[in-house]
């Protein structure tokens, strides 16, 4: 858990370097390594039978420089922010993403499956495995993404641009038993970063709080606390979609960073980028130029005030590698599960008075460093594939 509530520079940068290593094929850990896009991954390799265990302590004491990128795993509603959350991990020397989760939100899960595969395959990450996840809210036994999530992010979810479907598959693997796998693991070498529907990482940590406060960080892309929602002016989209579940979250004594509107609506990506993307020549700038010029007109038809589409996802992202990016306060929260606020993100006035706090929430952002690292990290990418 947190310290006392106050303004601070973020979630780690606690000077621990990190374990290395992956897990090979029979889940034992392996040598570490620096090429992210060219070493086959996994995330873990039981069978789904892993029960919590200690985690696997990462963090060597002594040293304050980090030579092994962290590993990173994204669990993605994939949906547009979410492909270009994917870009801007792989442009990221300083992560290794080891795993794509899917949960729910823009799209269903399967269709977010097949989406993360048909991307990371463009971006040449044709090894990192992605894993099922939850595929519904608590309390709810089934899914389908609302006219809203279908108005920006398209039927798809990415649009409607043209990418080539994965030839590859999920793996067996369930989402849940990935991610605990790498958190004892890798411990605080792991980067959590749920980007969705918040049922498949609030279950992990309910089921293994132990384990999986010992990970480097939890960064969700979730809530507003400061400004109005986005689906209504009370709430945001990824915590309405199982407002349960993240109220689980915030009580299960697992520390997390939230970062929500208060600091995604101030980084936004312009026409610009997309031109620039578009001029590449290559296959992934034509796809992503367009995917995000839809995304762009979406929010010019519903926010245009904002001048650009927000980088939510990919800002949680930044902030998991780079905690200065973002300046948070820690709190309590809770989510309103019923009434006219239901899947609002508040303060749990309960836990007003206590000295410790589970969640920072980001609210503020160093939006011009965050936005031109961005768009010079993914322009990079793209311009590498062909
Ligand atoms: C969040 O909701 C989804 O539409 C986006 O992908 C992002 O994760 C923004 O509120
Ligand atoms: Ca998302």
């Amino acid at each position: 858990m947190h310290d006392r509530n106050g303004v601070d520079g973020g979630s780690d940068g606690d000077g621990r370097i990190a374990g290395g290593g992956k897990l090979d094929s029979g889940g034992k850990l392996v040598d570490g390594h620096s090429d992210s896009r060219r070493r086959s991954r996994s995330a873990g390799s039981e069978d789904g039978r892993r029960e919590c265990g200690r985690s696997g302590g990462a963090d060597s004491p002594g040293s304050a420089h980090r030579r092994t990128p962290r590993k990173l795993i994204l669990d993605l509603d994939t949906g547009i922010d979410d492909a270009l959350a994917i870009a801007y991990a792989l442009a990221s020397p300083e992560v290794d993403l080891i795993a794509v989760t899917g949960t729910y939100g823009n799209v269903t899960v399967e269709r977010g499956l097949r989406n993360s595969l048909a991307v990371l395959d463009l971006l040449g990450a044709d090894d990192v495995p992605v894993y099922a996840g939850i595929d519904h809210p608590l309390g709810s036994d089934s899914f389908e993404p609302s006219a809203g999530s279908r108005a920006i992010h398209g039927d798809d979810g990415l649009g409607g641009a043209s990418i080539p479907e994965s030839s590859r598959r999920p793996e067996t693997q369930s989402a849940q038993d990935a991610i605990l796998n790498a958190a004892a693991t890798y411990g605080r070498d792991l980067l959590v970063v749920p980007t969705g529907a918040l049922t498949t990482v609030a279950h992990v940590c309910c089921r293994c709080p132990e384990v999986m406060s010992g990970v480097g960080s939890i960064t969700f892309m979730g809530g507003a606390l400061t400004v109005p929602g986005n689906v209504n002016p009370c709430v945001e989209a990824n915590i309405s979609q199982d407002p349960q579940s993240a109220d689980n979250l915030f009580h299960c004594a697992v520390p997390t960073t939230m970062v929500g509107l208060d600091v995604t609506h101030r980084t936004v990506l312009t026409r610009d980028a997309t031109r620039a993307w578009r001029s590449l020549g290559t296959r992934a700038g034509r796809f992503f130029a367009d995917m995000v010029d839809y995304y762009i007109g979406a929010y010019e038809r519903s926010q245009p005030y904002l001048g650009g589409c927000g980088l939510h996802d990919p800002l949680a992202v930044a902030a998991a590698i780079d905690p200065t990016l973002i300046s948070t306060i820690g709190l309590n929260l809770q989510v309103d599960l019923e009434g006219p606020f239901r899947g609002r993100t508040i303060a749990d006035p309960e836990l007003l008075r206590e000295e410790t706090t589970s969640t920072r929430v980001a609210v503020g952002v160093d939006g011009g460093r965050f936005v031109s690292t961005f768009v010079g990290r993914v322009g990079r990418l793209l311009g590498e594939r062909c």
